[in-house]
């Protein structure tokens, strides 16, 4: 999948440079592996990682929903349009995939995902099935705010 000169591409829980941005930004990095979560890497036309998401599909009340998580864009490159594109390829995903329910937790980049028609829920609204997530219950994920974006929410 391209957008402009940036390419979504799968890779494996391990990476290293995956590994290395998350915990640039203190995100988790323990429950990958175990997560059954799909990853990506959006590579530039040097075919260098300039960011890195990913997502779990979830099931609640008989529909598929999709936890969107590990989403980052290492510091150096930030500000450039590597998380916008990242996000446009990962809907596209998402979409090709029947999926269009969509939740993600943040600790401070909502104003972000607000862009993509995401917004705050409260975490006592989650579906049990995103409550049953590693990264809802894992202490270092305690003030993050949970994001929704509905099936027929438009792109901001
Ligand atoms: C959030 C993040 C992925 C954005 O990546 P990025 O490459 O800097 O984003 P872009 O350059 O594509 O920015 C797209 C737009 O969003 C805005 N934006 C980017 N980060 C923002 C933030 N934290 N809050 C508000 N707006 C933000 C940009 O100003 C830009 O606006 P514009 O289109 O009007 O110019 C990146 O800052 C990051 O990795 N943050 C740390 C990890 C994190 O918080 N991840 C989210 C939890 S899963």
């Amino acid at each position: 999948m391209r957008t402009g000169e940036l390419e979504l591409q799968q890779i494996t829980p391990d990476d290293a440079g995956f590994i290395a941005a998350l915990e640039e930004v203190g995100m988790p990095t323990s429950d990958l592996a175990s997560s059954g979560g799909i990853y990506f890497a959006l590579f530039n036309e040097h075919a260098q990682a300039v960011g890195y998401c990913g997502y779990e599909t979830l099931e609640e009340g008989g529909e598929g929903i999709a936890f969107i998580r590990s989403c980052a864009v290492p510091e150096a490159g930030r500000g450039k349009g590597a998380g916008r594109a990242m996000m446009d390829a990962l809907m596209d995903r998402l979409s090709d995939a029947g999926l269009s329910d969509l939740y993600l937790l943040t600790m401070d980049a909502d104003p972000f995902f607000e862009r993509f028609g995401f917004k705050i829920i409260s975490r006592d609204d989650a579906p049990d099935a995103v409550r049953a997530t590693s990264q809802f219950s894992l202490e270092i994920c305690n003030g993050a705010v949970l994001m929704r974006r509905r099936p027929d929410s438009g792109v901001a």
